[in-house]
């Protein structure tokens, strides 16, 4: 079974492609099969996001869509950066740019704790579709540590562990990260639908 990722990044796809391969799944970027499809995050929620670019994707390419919408949210921030992770401080930043002002943001701050979520969506042609949720929880690193990873993985610190995100290896990341549990949501899932069709 092969899906189209309804988005650009590639780190994104390795996560997702190294959990479903096990289970016969393929996900190939929206890119790779010649799909440019820019679709407007205007959901309030991860979830409401995730939904709206998979319909986009699998509405262009006639496809089975997958989709994940992801982000940190910040207690002292009261949540933020949330659905704007991704655009957080806005269009001028890169991921550590980004990183960087979240650590400024929380300069002062008397909580660290954050956690991080996933939401996976996708869709089919016939219009079914499958949605899937996970969370970690962690805090929120006083500097970046690690050099894996992409995104705030550098400053997303697991108190169990003692290690950021950005520190473990890309299997250590899927056992315990959110993306790795709404995958484990999504692939159980998809096995049960899959198996009435
Ligand atoms: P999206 O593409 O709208 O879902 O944007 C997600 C935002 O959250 C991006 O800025 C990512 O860098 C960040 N993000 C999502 N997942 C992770 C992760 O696993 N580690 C670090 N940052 C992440």
């Amino acid at each position: 079974m092969k899906f189209i990722l309804a988005s650009q990044n590639s780190h994104k796809l390795a996560e997702m492609q190294s959990i479903l391969s096990a289970h016969g799944v393929e996900v190939v970027l929206q890119s790779e099969a010649g799909l440019h499809v820019e679709v407007e995050e205007t959901g309030a929620t991860f979830a409401e996001n995730a939904m709206l670019k998979a319909r986009a994707v699998m509405e262009a390419s006639g496809l089975p869509a997958i989709a994940d919408d992801s982000g940190v949210c910040v207690d002292a921030l009261n949540g933020a950066p949330g659905v704007y992770s991704a655009r957080y401080g806005g269009e001028g930043l890169d991921d550590v740019g980004r990183y960087k002002l979240l650590l400024e943001n929380m300069r002062g701050a008397g909580s660290r704790t954050a956690h991080f979520t996933s939401a996976i969506a996708c869709m089919f042609p016939n219009g079914d579709t499958i949605e899937a949720e996970g969370i970690c929880p962690g805090t929120i690193a006083f500097a970046p540590q690690g050099d894996g990873g992409f995104g705030y993985d550098p400053v997303f610190f697991l108190p169990e562990l003692r290690k950021t995100y950005a520190q473990l290896t890309p299997e250590e990341k899927a056992a315990v990260s959110h993306r790795g549990k709404a995958l484990a949501v999504f692939d159980g899932k998809l096995r049960a639908y899959l198996e009435k069709q």
